[in-house]
């Protein structure tokens, strides 16, 4: 069942915990979202980051194939476009029926990335969509998946202020906002230091749910702590992938005979179902 963001973070409010937004780039991938999500009745958000990984499939190659497990899933999921670069490609994911949209102006002068994500709000809001959008930035290596080294450290004079994110929210009318205080997207070179704090004041003086972004490779302990403190939307892919891949590895050197290429994308889709119910399960207060 689809719903739209905005609905499934009402869900996230109302009983404490964040929504899982797993990035998807492949069959494989979606099929595990959504198995892990039925295996613990939990929402979901099935999200695609073009920019990062259109070099894998197109968005208009892989949308409809989210629309349609998304559609026949036994939990409401939101099918969402990440990191969206313009107001072309927002329309093209609306188009396909995706029921969230971020908007990314994280990288322009503060008008420019309001002027913008206003444009975003009032196209999203004729499909019945909802958007997130950031301020502050995160580091512009957006997935160390996706070919980029990734290997990143937060920089805090880019964190967000919690003064000019409650402007922000006010100026463009968004339902979620992307906020940094200290994920970045990626492999992490040293354990990250999280400002909690920050996420506290940003949620009190904004009102809308926070979204980290780079969630993988972050501690449970850190993840409850943001979650008791108003994050409702966990991105995180970086580390499921990896996981998978590392799965693949291991099966493959332990085999001396054929090995088919089938084979290998349920061993990864396998890997990937596990991590996705171990982190659905963190997120969602479940034992
Ligand atoms: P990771 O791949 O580092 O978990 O980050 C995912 C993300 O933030 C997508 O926007």
């Amino acid at each position: 069942m689809i719903v739209s963001l905005k609905t499934i973070l009402g869900m996230a409010e109302a009983t404490n915990t964040a929504v899982a937004a797993f990035n998807v780039t492949t069959l494989s991938g979606i099929r595990a979202v959504i198995a892990a999500a039925e295996e613990l009745n939990q929402p979901v958000i099935l999200q695609f980051a073009n920019a990062a990984h259109k070099g894998y499939i197109p968005l208009t190659e892989i949308g409809p194939v989210m629309m349609q497990y998304a559609d026949r899933a036994k939990v409401p999921v939101c099918v969402h476009l990440d990191h969206g670069e313009n107001l072309e490609e927002i329309k093209t994911a609306l188009d396909m029926g995706f029921s969230g949209v971020m908007y990314d102006g994280s990288a322009l002068p503060y008008a420019q990335n309001v002027a913008n994500t206003r444009a975003a709000v009032e196209l999203a809001e004729g499909y019945g969509a909802s958007v997130e959008a950031e301020i502050g930035s995160m580091g512009r290596e957006e997935f160390a998946s996706a070919g980029g080294s990734g290997e990143e450290e937060a920089v805090e004079s880019c964190y967000t202020d919690p003064g000019q994110a409650a402007q922000f929210v006010k100026d463009t009318g968004i339902d979620a906002l992307a906020c940094s205080f200290g994920t970045v997207h990626g492999i992490y070179l040293k354990a990250p230091k999280l400002d909690i704090d920050r996420v506290k004041d940003i949620r009190e003086a904004t009102g809308v749910p926070v979204v980290m972004h780079g969630g993988s490779g972050i501690s449970d302990e850190d993840f409850r702590k943001c979650i008791e403190n108003g994050v409702r939307k966990i991105n995180f892919y970086t580390y499921a992938a990896k996981y998978a891949g590392d799965a693949v590895k291991e099966k493959l050197n332990a085999e001396s005979g054929n090995v088919y290429f089938h084979d290998i994308a349920v061993w990864g889709m396998e890997s990937m179902k596990q991590t996705y119910l171990d982190t659905i399960r963190v997120f969602s207060n479940l034992k």
